[in-house]
């Protein structure tokens, strides 16, 4: 997976090019601006920096950190500012920071985490994290699902905010999802 990613690097912006994604992006990217607002941000699997740069408006500081050093030059290339900073990191070993995070993200990364694995992703980023933080996540745009209350087809953000509860766990979870054009079958 991690040779996919370095060898997709160049081409990997497409995918926000792409017909589904649009509607939603400006919504999006001003969630991930929102809850980022003031905040010190831990980003895992930061890719070519297209959700950092939403972050970046107006994060206090970023970390934004992948296992490929590929996307991490494309992401510097955006030129964001000072208060972020790149760093080739594994999501499983991240580093010790002299700080504690009061934000992480890790987005477009969660379906690729091996269950077997998930606890040991968890538990080393949560130990970056101070007590109260969030974990940002948005998963993906689903085009559509069916809705199991209503039977509507509805097209969904799949995306979560997590707080982090002890140093160690992340105790509760919220996920969001945002209904548009909801049609009924
Ligand atoms: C689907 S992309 C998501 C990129 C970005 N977060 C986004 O939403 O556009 C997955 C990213 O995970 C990175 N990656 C793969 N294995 C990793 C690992 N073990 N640790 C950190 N990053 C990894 C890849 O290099 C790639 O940039």
């Amino acid at each position: 997976m991690e040779d996919y990613y370095r060898e997709r690097a160049p081409s990997y912006d497409h995918l926000y090019r792409t017909s589904e994604w649009q509607d939603d992006f400006a919504w999006l990217q001003n969630w991930v601006t929102r809850r980022t607002a003031g905040r010190s941000v831990l980003e895992v699997a930061a890719g070519t920096g297209f959700w950092t740069a939403a972050a970046a408006r107006r994060a206090e500081a970023i970390v934004a950190t992948d296992y490929n050093a590929e996307p991490l030059a494309i992401a510097a290339q955006r030129g964001l500012g000072a208060h972020v900073t790149f760093l080739a990191a594994d999501a499983y070993a991240l580093p010790v920071f002299d700080r504690a995070f009061e934000v992480g993200m890790a987005h477009l990364w969660w379906s690729h985490v091996d269950r077997r694995r998930e606890r040991q992703f968890l538990s080393q980023l949560a130990a970056r994290l101070q007590a109260g933080a969030e974990l940002l996540t948005i998963r993906g745009i689903r085009k559509t699902i069916t809705c199991q209350r209503s039977g509507a087809i509805e097209p969904v953000i799949a995306m979560s905010c997590a707080r982090l509860k002890t140093a160690a766990s992340f105790k509760s979870s919220k996920t969001t999802r945002r209904p548009r054009n909801c049609k009924r079958v």
